[in-house]
């Protein structure tokens, strides 16, 4: 274990409770923060692990509206479908919230009260899209009208998709709603901004000290600070949304973008409460030396390393215990999908209104979660945006978890039953090679835990397949299949250290496919643990009824998958 226990808050992005789950997102913010997490409780470290739904804002409102649904009917279905689909796919929250909740309203109100009282609030006018026929104000979404630079006629509120300019939604010229095609018009509102600038000079000390963080994003952050920042408004004119506890903004509520993160910290009350102790989020978001670790997609960035941690800052004046500022805020990269579009195979974007996305729930209806989770931790988007392909799927899990992992598990297991009767104990002394093996490993561990804890669960999955691959090597010369005619003794020699490297490998192996290693225990008695950590060689591994570990992707499974990918393509229902 590791010399001291640390204490860690991981959060993985609120997702918007509107819609299934994609790959993308998982390889964003899901999959490798639940990695890391499940690295660091094997390891012995104190960790919490919380997320929630994201369930206000115009993404929410905008779907009841399309389903005629009331906006909290779509949050409970979709809450209840991701919190499954997690599930299923094996994310090991340690709780899943979600932010329409009387505790989060309350915490929400909470951050706003204290931020006032601090000074960073204030209030001023501005001019917004109201329609009349609808009798509201209408977010930037809401609105459609003629681009004021090119002419385009079905240009959005906040920005043109045929020349890309940015403007005011009152500059567009004949504005009207986009839901009722009804005209539109200028009224003023007043809003509460939250005063960024104030915090200009403790985010630069802040951003600047961090030296773990990538230079790509500091110095990105760093520009924008130095840019310049201006008050944000936090309230909206509609009534989806934490209610503002003001006189006059009854009509108002708290801009999403306000509440979102607060989530992080309503779900870790939650879970303190869950587990009788309902003090202990304290431990986690206000002793000092708490690691909080925001795992996300990068267009997620600047609201977690500026507002959330103004926000934070703010919050805590007057020697009351202050909160933790973010430590780490690892952001991925995006992913796009391969679709075969008549016979060739393309990288398209994913397009979640096309239904050209692969869903999580679809692909676990098809697949087991463990090599899908393999697959894409294999292919996380942690330095460039990749590529999510079904044929690509097919090859690293035949190639790679079986070939190389599974394969290996198998030799030596079968092996193992098959000569020993499954006892292989422990030997007098190990010779040269077995020595050389197992010092080879605990390199390859301490690779693997660099690269884990960076983080960076794929470049880490990278020297869990070195192990593996040292171990067949290992395996392949020792040759057991035939030394085990003329010498037994030599025999038991190669499957103990095999055994010992089992062991690792399934202890490093757990964070990506956890449901076989959880397997592999049943069959396989003796510790699953790093070659680092075994303070004396254990006396004896024993293996009783092992089966295999994984089946192959067969060619027609993935045909299918690409079936529907095509389909949506061609525009057709899948
Ligand atoms: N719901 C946002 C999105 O999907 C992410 C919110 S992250 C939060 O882009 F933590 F701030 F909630
Ligand atoms: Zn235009």
């Amino acid at each position: 274990m590791s010399e001291q226990r640390r204490r860690y808050l991981v959060t993985s992005a609120l997702p918007y409770a509107n819609g299934p789950l994609h790959v993308g997102q998982i390889s964003g913010a899901y999959l490798p923060a639940d990695a890391f997490v499940r690295y660091l409780r094997a390891r012995g470290e104190d960790v919490v692990y919380v997320c929630g739904t994201d369930e206000h804002g115009v993404p929410i409102t905008l779907t009841a509206e399309r389903e005629g649904k009331d906006p909290q009917e779509v949050v409970d279905y979709w809450w209840a479908h991701m919190k499954e689909t997690f599930e299923r796919f094996g994310i090991s929250f340690d709780n899943f919230s979600r932010t329409s909740t009387p505790l989060h309203a309350k915490n929400t109100q909470l951050f706003y009260r204290k931020l006032k009282e601090g000074g960073y609030i204030s209030e001023a006018e501005s001019k917004q899209m109201y329609s009349p026929t609808e009798g509201r104000f209408l977010p930037d979404r809401y609105v459609e009208g003629t681009c004021p630079v090119c002419g385009y006629k079905e240009a959005r509120g906040d920005q043109c998709d045929n020349c890309g300019s940015w403007y005011e939604a009152y500059e567009l010229i004949e504005p009207h709603s986009k839901v009722t095609g009804g005209p539109v018009e200028v009224r003023e509102t007043t809003h509460l901004y939250l005063d960024l600038p104030e915090f200009s000079e403790r985010l630069r000390e802040y951003v600047a000290g961090q030296e773990h963080w990538r230079t790509s994003v500091k110095n990105f952050i760093l520009g924008i600070i130095d840019g310049g920042l201006e008050k944000r408004p936090i309230t909206r004119d509609i009534q989806w949304g934490v209610p503002v506890p003001e006189p006059g903004f009854e009509d108002k509520r708290f801009y999403v973008w306000f509440d979102a993160c607060i989530g992080y910290v309503s779900s870790t009350m939650e879970w303190a409460q869950n587990v009788g102790e309902p003090d202990r989020w304290r431990e986690y978001w206000q002793e000092p030396e708490s690691r909080l670790i925001h795992f996300l997609a990068k267009d997620n960035t600047v609201f977690h390393t500026v507002i959330w941690p103004a926000q934070l800052m703010g919050t805590a004046e007057d020697g009351e215990e202050s909160f933790v500022l973010p430590y780490d805020v690892p952001a991925n990269e995006f992913m796009n999908l391969e679709v075969v579009v008549d016979g060739e195979r393309r990288a398209m974007q994913m397009s979640t209104s096309r239904n050209l996305a692969v869903w999580l729930h679809e692909a676990l209806d098809r697949f087991p979660a463990d090599p899908l989770r393999f697959y894409l931790a294999s292919n996380l988007p942690e330095t460039g945006d990749v590529v999510f392909s079904w044929q690509e799927f097919q090859g690293r899990v035949n190639s790679d978890l079986i070939g190389n992992l599974g394969n290996y598990a198998n030799r030596v297991l079968s092996f193992a039953e098959k000569y020993f009767g499954g006892e292989v104990q422990r030997p007098e002394g190990l010779p040269d090679d077995a020595v050389a093996v197992l010092e080879d490993f605990k390199e390859l561990e301490a690779r693997y835990e660099t690269r884990m804890l960076a983080p960076r669960p794929r470049e880490a999955l990278g020297e869990l397949l070195a192990m593996g691959r040292r171990a067949n090597r290992f395996f392949d010369a020792s040759a057991p299949w035939k030394t085990r005619k003329e010498d037994q003794e030599q025999t038991l020699l190669t499957l103990y250290t095999c055994s010992v490297l089992l062991g690792s490998i399934a202890y490093h192996a757990a964070p990506y496919v956890p449901d076989a290693v959880g397997r592999l225990e049943e069959f396989f008695d003796g510790p699953i643990a790093r070659v680092s950590d075994l303070d004396e060689l254990p006396k004896a591994y024993r293996v009783t009824g092992a089966k295999p570990l994984f089946r192959r992707i067969e060619d027609d499974e993935v045909a299918v998958a690409e079936g529907h990918l095509s389909r949506a393509v061609r525009g057709e229902a899948s």
